[in-house]
């Protein structure tokens, strides 16, 4: 019974979704406009163009395209700053344990994240070759929730949706995997990713037995 191990990158794997939540914040109060910890939120799991597009419709602005394009630039530039600094000990806790449990047990795993910056992160952190697939936001057009990075990452690994499992941190993540007819593991708080099939604080809360009855469970 093989399942698909299919893991979102950032606030999942490393903690970089404060460094993506700085980096916005600063690019958005150098065009004068606040967002409060709670518009974060929604910004997780979409793209660098869908999240300026927020932050501006939060502000009620709009914007030459060139400078739109300056912009996503500046907070790419801030964020790749932060990302140089990066190595192992940004792992977030449990997660290598996880791998190396899921690798053991012969199953897949692929990476599904919105960035364009996965592969420079994989790599500063060491667990590039952990992942027998890496689908990014180099590879998909459709933003999550929808399940295109999903379904692209279980065909690259070559198991059905329906044996395939999703960690995710974001609400629009839960709910591509969902749509996807995949099992959603929420990681972080249970109140807001609410539509997740299972919702864990951190990998330290999944224990083995939680995830050998996973592997024999699987989607209608
Ligand atoms: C997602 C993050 O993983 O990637 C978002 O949750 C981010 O916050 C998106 O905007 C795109 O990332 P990048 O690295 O291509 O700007
Ligand atoms: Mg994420």
């Amino acid at each position: 019974n093989t399942k698909g191990f299919i893991f979102d990158l950032d606030g999942v794997i490393v903690d970089t979704a404060k460094y993506h939540y700085l980096a916005w914040k600063a690019l958005a109060k150098s065009i004068g406009i606040d967002f409060t910890v709670h518009q974060n939120e929604q910004l997780k799991g979409i793209s660098r163009e869908s999240s300026l597009n927020k932050i501006l419709e939060w502000g009620n602005k709009t914007l030459p395209k060139d400078k739109f394009m300056e912009l996503m630039k500046e907070k790419n530039d801030q964020y790749l700053s932060y990302i140089s600094k990066m190595d192992e000990n940004e792992i977030l806790p449990g997660v290598t344990q996880i791998l190396d449990y899921i690798s053991k047990q012969k199953h897949p795993i692929a990476l599904g994240s919105a960035s364009k910056n996965s592969k420079i992160i994989l790599k500063k952190v060491n667990l590039i070759n952990r992942f027998n697939a890496i689908i990014d936001g180099n590879n998909v057009t459709k933003a999550k929730p929808d399940p295109e990075v999903f379904l692209k990452a279980a065909n690259a690994i070559s198991i059905p949706a329906n044996q395939c499992v999703v960690f995710e941190d974001s609400v629009a993540g839960i709910q591509a995997a969902n749509i996807a007819n995949m099992i959603s593991i929420g990681i972080g708080n249970a109140t807001i990713l609410n539509e997740a099939d299972f919702v864990f604080k951190d990998f330290t809360e999944i224990h083995q037995d939680f995830l050998e009855n996973l592997i024999k469970t699987k989607k209608e």
